[in-house]
């Protein structure tokens, strides 16, 4: 039994990304972001502990032993990682044990979880407050939640208790993509937008203020929008399924009946004709996991997804915007290569916001055809991002803003998720309609979110590129190429080359001084 146990564990673990650390009698440890960091990896972790406990209840049945059940405990912070990483079992430290506690006080059958992991997660999983808890070896009582259940795939931790920000410094990529959409609609012909930037520098925020347009223009406007996850087996084409089931009116678990009847009922709506029918409808089935996909290759399966859309266009504008295309698999970026080439007489305006990785798997993407336009969203200047932050948390001090806007040097998100740490440590407290500072000021450190975020990045980084960062990191927050050189003892060229590659992928900019 123990053995089936821990190959399931192990399974578990890495299907989400982590490490199986160790085993110890019948105790698991997994590790998330210790050799190399995502930004999601409090989510991963939560997720696997939930199914781990699940996977257990499951073995008990199959093995008649209905009390079989096991409790997990999930903690983010900082530990100590040996050389050799997670594979020699050298992640130790105060993380280590006092997750192990956590674990020992969770009811069998529950996933508990810290107060850090719960703010890193977000919206993703619905979390229950169980109490302030003292475990042993700790002097303070800590905050326990116990995680309920997967909400959503990978909702981007966004929005919660704070409202969004007044838009800010876009209004020319905002101009160029309404006039792409117009465009579009002249035309009567596909075009591609692709939206390039880092994380958190507001590709979703500009397609969000191009939807919010669309809602006061009188143009019929089809809008559909689509993410791909950053994980998880079996979700080609995720982004796809997403915008049919939108178009469907399927939400989110509705049953199967009731989603096989809303397709059939969509579809007979935008294909009149009998064959057509036939030929799509039991692939979108496919594409949104109500059936299996039907026999046939790839292009049949592209002509259909093609097929449909170009149907909807025939009412209208459609709008279809992918998210986070940097996860896509590679079926998805050809489908969107292919819909793009192949509709010259249907308005379609693809969107497709991406983070400069992309451009290392296609170093093409957007480039090689007519009728596409590629926008590098770059940071925010220091005027915007005093406004961003004065309008997010209306009555917070001057000096303050002024202070946040220089940390967080043109990133929006870092500077949301500064005024959202400083709401959640209580130095922010509503107030007649804003805000009311009452913390001292004297820390600003960087918000977990924002670390996390920050670590996945460098984490990609090859190692010589890693050290060039560390040394130019201590010659302060501009530096010349020279002084690089110079510190790492290398020839000019080689750190030019280096650093020429951080640029092209927006970890550095270069100084117009
Ligand atoms: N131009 C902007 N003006 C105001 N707030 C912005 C702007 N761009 C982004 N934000 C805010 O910053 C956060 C991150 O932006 P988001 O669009 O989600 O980034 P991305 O999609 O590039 O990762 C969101 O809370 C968003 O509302
Ligand atoms: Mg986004």
């Amino acid at each position: 039994m123990l053995t089936r146990y821990y190959e399931r564990c192990r399974e578990i673990i890495d299907r989400h990304g982590g490490t199986t650390d160790k085993f110890i009698g019948d105790a698991v440890m997994g590790v998330w972001g210790a050799v190399a960091a995502h930004e999601d990896d409090a989510e991963r972790a939560t997720r696997a502990a939930l199914e781990l406990v699940d996977m257990v209840a499951g073995l008990g049945a199959d093995l008649g032993i209905a009390e079989l059940a096991a409790r997990a405990g999930v903690l983010s912070g900082e530990a100590s990682v040996g050389s050799g990483g997670n594979a020699q079992g050298l992640v130790v430290g105060d993380l280590v044990n006092t997750a192990s506690r956590l674990q020992s006080i969770a009811e069998p059958g529950t996933v508990f979880v810290g107060e850090a992991t719960k703010g890193l997660v977000g919206a993703a999983i619905e979390f229950k407050a169980v109490g302030e808890h003292h475990v042993k070896g700790k002097d303070l009582a800590v905050a326990v939640y116990q995680a309920m259940r997967v909400i959503a795939i990978s909702t981007p931790r966004r929005g919660g208790e704070l409202a969004d920000g007044p838009f800010v410094g876009r209004d020319d990529e905002l101009r160029m993509l309404k006039d792409q959409l117009h465009a579009t609609g002249r035309e009567g012909r596909a075009r591609m937008v692709s939206i390039i930037g880092e994380g958190g520098i507001g590709k979703t925020r500009l397609s969000q203020e191009l939807v919010r347009y669309i809602d006061g223009i009188k143009e019929d406007i089809y809008y559909h929008n689509g993410r791909s996850p950053s994980y998880g087996d079996g979700v080609t084409f995720w982004a796809l399924g997403e915008m049919i089931r939108q178009r469907a009116g399927i939400v989110e678990g509705e049953d199967a009946a009731k989603s096989r009847i809303k397709l059939r009922t969509m579809v007979a709506d935008f294909t009149p004709d009998d064959e057509d029918q036939k030929w799509i409808e039991p692939r979108l089935a496919a594409v949104i996991g109500l059936a299996p996909m039907p026999p046939g290759d790839r292009s049949e399966l592209f002509g259909a997804l093609r097929s449909f859309f170009q149907s909807v266009a025939n009412r209208g504008t459609v709008l279809m915007v992918f998210e986070d295309l940097h996860w896509a698999d590679e079926g998805l970026l050809d489908f969107i290569d292919e819909l793009v080439e192949r509709t010259t007489s249907h308005p379609i305006l693809v969107v497709c916001l991406t983070r400069p990785e992309l451009l290392e798997r296609r170093p093409t993407w957007g480039a090689s055809r007519k009728r596409t336009l590629t926008m590098h969203l770059s940071r925010l200047d220091e005027d915007s991002m005093r406004a961003l932050v004065a309008g997010l948390a209306p009555g917070i001090p001057e000096d303050l803003v002024v202070r946040i806007a220089d940390r967080t040097a043109g990133v929006p998100l870092h500077a949301v998720e500064f005024v959202r740490m400083l709401l959640n440590t209580a130095q922010l407290v509503p107030a007649g309609g804003g805000f009311e500072f009452i913390g001292s000021g004297d820390d600003l450190s960087i918000p977990d979110t924002v670390n996390a975020i920050i670590g996945a990045r460098l984490d990609r980084l090859e190692p010589d590129e890693l050290a060039i960062i560390q040394d130019a990191a201590v010659l302060g927050l501009t530096f010349t190429i020279t002084d690089v050189a110079a510190m790492r003892g290398i020839p000019l060229a080689d750190a030019e080359s280096v650093l020429r590659e951080l640029v092209r992928r927006e970890i550095l900019e270069v100084d117009e001084d």
